[in-house]
């Protein structure tokens, strides 16, 4: 039987980079069928709604999606559409690769070959409990971290390690300082780590953690963190293999997940077909592992990193002259 996926064009540049993503998929012959499903601004102009129900439903029933960039209006409802859908569906484990490509403006063009395993669903990040006393002068926000939580997202970790055939997981956190919620969570990172000898597990505090990243990001194979640290620290990788359009990221949850470019809409070169399309390629190439076609994920991957390798089309954030659909054409004659 086919399997259908719900794709989300999205906003700004999310078309142009979508269509060269589809073009790729078709010319890998992944075999998938497609049911469009509209959110952010287009979503707003079609159907008064960010986020309409008729999507969730679509990801919902498929249990996989591919989405595009979203434009967050500024002062409408949502604080972000992309929030709203990882809370919706509990998509608990944010998987971002950062991996080193040749021909790139990247400090390391080598060496770099690691996965934030970021958790998604609780910490400072999701704004509980924040308030701000009636003088304007004190500022509250409640952090939880809860044993599930943590257990979830470190098993997650381990798991991955296993299923990738990588050798180590270092737990990322600032338990000297922050002793009950961080402290839960190396705690319960260190009993879950007692249940698989065969990964080799490592302890580290964020701010060290940054610095090593910046020095030697060589030693690092799997990070797995809380969700404030994993933001952060995945934008930091990002940075260290040549930018935002090589960054992708996977949101997963036991009953749907939803893989994307970590990148934005980028209004500013929407419409000049000039965008990157690797970093959804690559959310792609999450998107095929996940759905147990590894071989055909690998194959994309080998194609993008041979295109960079010819020089083949690159788009102007790479240095070169192509537009998005020709560099896209360049990795389907690749695949
Ligand atoms: P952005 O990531 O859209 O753009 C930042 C800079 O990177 C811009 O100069 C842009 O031209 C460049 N850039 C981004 N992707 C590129 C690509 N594939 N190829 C070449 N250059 C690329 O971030 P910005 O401008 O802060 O946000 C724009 C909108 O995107 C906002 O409404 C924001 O809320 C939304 N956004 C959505 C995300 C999502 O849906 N996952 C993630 C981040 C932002
Ligand atoms: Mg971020």
């Amino acid at each position: 039987m086919t399997q259908t996926i719900t794709v989300i064009r999205g906003d700004g540049i999310g078309p142009e980079i979508m269509d060269a993503t589809l073009h790729v998929l078709e010319a890998l012959k992944v075999g998938l069928s497609y049911e469009e499903a509209d959110a952010g601004m287009v979503a707003l102009e079609k159907h008064g709604d960010l986020l309409p129900q008729a999507t969730l439903e679509s990801i919902r029933k498929n249990g996989v999606a591919l989405k595009s960039p979203l434009t967050t209006p500024v002062g409408e409802g949502f604080s972000s559409i992309n929030v709203a859908l990882r809370r919706h569906f509990d998509l608990y484990a944010n998987v971002r690769p950062a991996k080193s490509f040749p021909n790139t403006k990247s400090r390391f063009p080598s060496g770099v070959d690691l996965i934030t395993v970021r958790e998604n669903t609780e910490g400072a990040y999701i704004g509980e409990g924040q308030s701000i006393s009636e003088d304007g002068e004190t500022a509250l926000l409640t952090q939880k971290i809860t044993r599930k939580g943590s257990e979830r997202i470190v098993r997650y970790a381990f798991d991955l390690a296993r299923k990738t055939g990588r050798k180590k997981v270092t737990v990322v956190h600032k338990a000297n300082i922050l002793k009950t919620t961080s402290g839960l969570f190396l705690k319960v990172a260190r009993e879950v780590a007692a249940q698989y000898p065969d990964i080799q597990c490592n302890e580290m505090i964020v701010d060290n953690t940054c610095m090593q990243l910046v020095m030697r990001p060589e030693q690092f194979d799997i990070i797995v963190t809380t969700n404030l640290f994993g933001d952060i620290i995945s934008d930091l990788c990002a940075g260290l293999v040549g930018g935002l359009g090589l960054a992708p990221g996977a949101n997963i949850g036991v009953d749907a997940a939803i893989f994307e470019a970590v990148h934005g809409s980028a209004p500013d070169i929407a419409g000049k077909g000039i965008a990157n399309p690797c970093a959804l390629l690559l959310g792609a190439a999450q998107m095929l592992d996940h759905l147990g076609q590894p071989d055909k994920a690998e194959r994309l991957r080998a194609a993008i990193i041979a295109t960079l390798e010819a020089k083949d089309s690159l788009t102007p954030d790479l240095g070169g002259e192509g537009t998005t659909m020709s560099f896209a054409k360049a990795i389907a004659s690749r695949v």
